[in-house]
């Protein structure tokens, strides 16, 4: 029948927007879905060859789609009026001044957002929040979306994000769970059941959990902190092992043995990164303190000091083991982005590493297979937090630290001369590298510090190397 298609507009073209919307169209062709971002290059290359971010398999989902039941817009406002349901993905970053600096989200780009729909809307929608918010947030953007609503019926729901990047197109396409909350009247139900109604075209039922909103909003932050709650749990026992002769990747499999602890995401490592584990524990710290929970506020920040540990630890071994002092010495950096598979650098254990070892006058040679050098010099140079501000100030590197830096696009070129190597990042070719050809090039003793345990270290220490690796003996 003549049945008006469903509409979605999706506000932010990001990490999460465009992935999210992608699949969201090739498994719904009878949903139209438009991405609207105010950044013009990213719509720009979402509309290109060359999407501005790198997942496996996106190229591909995109390809299907677009032009057909996908689209991507920089006509925010149109898009917006037209939607039936609209997904809002934009950053969420955590504030660098003012009340809650350093922990508190910072709600400015959602709560622009959340005005922009309340004064482009002429018809009922949903408005679903994919961004990683405080809980309780849809109470604040209920009440700025009704307060001028023109008779508009507006319907708030949580849809927190799980995706992993690197893996977001298979996370997305057999998620372990949908999660919607909406409220418990007839119209929160019914929202909920339409949200329910899209996911289901590829979701099994049994899959797509629905509660309260405040419910759905505390979940995502709690699952992101039970997730780097694990890895500085196995990093802490990291630096027990390095102490004890106790080897961390026995431990971790001995103890992920248990079905009731499981083996996934035990992996020691010089620190998490990404865009939103510390970002959303410290929004979760911030607002225990904020509820009069300081108890359980200190319990979540101690994840965070042990990731914070963990990098300054490393940095610490490597100068240490160098004899005290990397002054001048070319230092290998393999490895830039956060995890494998990935070309995106949102706090990424290389940024503080680095800043340590330039810090103690090193001059680093870096090497990642998807990250520019322009994106490695403009980390090295922006503050704590201030990536996730789109309108940041943009800083000079200092003109000794641009000379301490080169990025090249070749791990023998990073290799050849230099001191040491820190492996930064679990990139597969890093395992398969001709570590013998490495050797022969490179400063004597030559020292392998691997901070994500890829190197197989009895062949390289036959080959000569001094290796040192998170929770081994040495
Ligand atoms: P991102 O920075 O990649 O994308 C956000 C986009 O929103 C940017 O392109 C920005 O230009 C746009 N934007 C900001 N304000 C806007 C406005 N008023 N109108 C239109 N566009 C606007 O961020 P992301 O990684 O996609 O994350 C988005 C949210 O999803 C965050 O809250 C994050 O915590 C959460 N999340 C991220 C991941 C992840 O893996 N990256 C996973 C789950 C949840
Ligand atoms: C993480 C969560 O896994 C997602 O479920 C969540 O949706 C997302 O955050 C988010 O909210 O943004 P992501 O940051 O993309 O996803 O990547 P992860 O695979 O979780 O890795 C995060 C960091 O932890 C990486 O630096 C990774 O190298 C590190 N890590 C991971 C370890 O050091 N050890 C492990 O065992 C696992």
């Amino acid at each position: 029948n003549l049945r008006e298609m469903v509409k979605i507009c999706c506000i932010g073209a990001g990490y999460v927007g465009g992935p999210t919307m992608a699949v969201i169209a090739l498994k719904c062709p009878d949903i139209q879905v438009v991405v609207v971002d105010i950044s013009v290059p990213r719509i720009t290359a979402w509309n290109s060859d060359q999407l501005p971010i790198y997942e496996p398999g996106l190229d591909d989902v995109v390809k299907q789609c677009r032009g057909k039941n996908l689209f991507f817009s920089t006509d925010v406002e149109k898009h917006v009026c037209e939607a039936d349901i609209v997904f809002v993905s934009v950053n969420t970053p955590t504030k660098t001044r003012g009340l809650g600096a350093g922990k508190a989200a910072d709600l400015t780009y959602w709560e622009s957002a959340a005005r922009m729909i309340a004064d482009v809307s002429k018809s009922d929608k949903i408005v679903v929040e994919k961004s990683t918010v405080p809980v309780k947030t849809a109470e604040a953007i209920e009440k700025i979306l009704t307060h001028n609503s023109k008779g508009i019926n507006f319907q708030i729901l949580s849809n927190p994000e799980f995706l992993a990047e690197g893996t977001a197109i298979e996370d997305l396409f057999k998620p372990d769970r949908v999660l919607i909350g909406g409220r418990e009247t007839p119209g929160g139900q019914k929202a909920i059941q339409t949200l329910k109604n899209v996911y289901a075209h590829w979701v099994p039922e049994e899959n797509i959990i629905t509660t309260n909103l405040w419910s759905a909003e505390l979940s995502k932050l709690a699952a992101n902190a039970f997730l780097a709650q694990r890895i500085s749990s196995v990093n802490a026992m990291s630096a027990l092992c390095e102490a004890t002769g106790a080897n961390v990747s026995q431990v971790a499999y001995a103890v992920g043995k248990d079905t009731r602890i499981g083996p996934k995401f035990l992996n020691a490592s010089v620190g998490f990164g990404g865009s939103c584990f510390q970002k959303d524990i410290l929004n979760l710290v911030y607002i225990c303190e904020c509820n009069g929970l300081p108890e359980v506020a200190e319990y979540w920040k101690q994840v965070i000091k042990i990731n914070d540990y963990q990098k300054s630890r490393f940095v610490n071994r490597v100068v240490a083991s160098m004899f005290n002092t990397v002054s001048n010495k070319k230092i290998a950096i393999l490895g830039f982005a956060f995890k494998k598979d990935t070309g995106d650098t949102r706090e990424t254990p290389a940024i503080d590493v680095c800043k340590g070892l330039l810090g103690d006058k090193a001059c680093v040679s870096i090497y990642d297979p998807q990250v520019t050098e322009d994106q490695i010099r403009r980390d090295l140079t922006l503050n704590k937090f201030e990536w996730d501000h789109p309108f940041h100030v943009q800083r000079p590197m200092s003109p000794t630290t641009v000379k301490q830096v080169t990025v090249v696009w070749d791990a023998y070129a990073a290799t050849k001369d230099a001191h040491a190597i820190c492996i930064l990042t679990e990139w597969d070719e890093f395992k398969t590298l001709d570590y013998k050809r490495i050797y022969d090039n490179m400063q004597k003793p030559a020292f392998i510090f691997d901070g994500r345990n890829v190197v197989d270290i009895e062949k390289l220490r036959e080959i000569g190397f001094i290796v040192y690796s998170i929770g081994k003996p040495l």
